[in-house]
């Protein structure tokens, strides 16, 4: 009888919908927030270096992650193809984080050191002169575009203002660290980097 009551009230069924659906929802997000393997950095993680957080922003204006995951999950196919899964400790200084969904293109979590920064300049120009059947577009305007540095430090900064542990000589270094370099060779620093820390390869 009194679930009749609930069925016939919509207003009573919201409320106790988003009450059932909140305690579902704290149950999953509260613990995560609490435990240390989610928020604090995996062994030998550190926040990008100026070079590779130019790269990262790049990797974002372009939507690189609208065709690459950057997650391995826990399934023997993935981590045989790509290497050791993903754990949250990883990414604690992405911020937004690339876990990305749809996989028109491989997984590029651990893609770092696979390939020479040679192929990547190459790749990254054209695709199709080192895979022929690919269907990824080229990105040959990075090579032209030079990396701001003040911009860099300004973002090294914000950062650090953020909580990620950059010292005041890092950001004050930054633009000599970006200094002649282009967008692609900062891209290429940012993929060369994905995953190497827990890489077992
Ligand atoms: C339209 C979808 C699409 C977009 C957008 C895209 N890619 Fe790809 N990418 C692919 C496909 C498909 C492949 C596999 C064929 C190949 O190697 O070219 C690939 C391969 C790669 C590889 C080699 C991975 C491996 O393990 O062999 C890298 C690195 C890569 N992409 C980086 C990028 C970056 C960086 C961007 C953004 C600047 C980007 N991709 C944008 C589809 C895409």
């Amino acid at each position: 009888m009194k679930h009749e009551k609930i069925e016939k009230n919509i207003n009573l069924m919201m409320v106790l919908i988003v009450v059932a659906i909140s305690i579902g929802g704290l149950i999953e997000i509260v613990p995560l927030m609490l435990s240390s393997d989610a928020t604090e950095p995996y062994e030998g993680i550190e926040p990008y270096p100026a070079l590779q957080l130019a790269g990262r922003d790049i990797y974002v204006r372009e939507g690189c992650y609208a065709c690459h995951s950057q997650q391995i999950r826990p399934f023997r196919s993935e981590t045989e193809r790509y290497g050791p899964y993903s754990v949250a400790g990883e990414f604690v200084y992405d911020r937004p984080f690339q876990f990305g969904s749809k996989r028109t293109g491989p997984d590029l979590a651990r893609v770092g050191k696979r390939y020479s920064d040679d192929w990547h300049r190459i790749h990254l120009i054209n695709p199709r002169d080192v895979v022929p059947e690919s269907n990824m577009p080229g990105y040959p305007w990075l090579a032209d575009a030079m990396i701001d540095g003040e911009l860099m430090k300004s973002k090294l900064r914000g950062l650090q203002i953020l909580g990620d542990p950059y010292s005041d000589e890092e950001v004050a270094a930054a633009p000599g660290a970006v200094a002649g370099k282009s967008e692609l060779d900062a891209l290429i620093a940012y993929l060369q980097n994905l995953g190497t820390v827990r890489s077992a390869r």
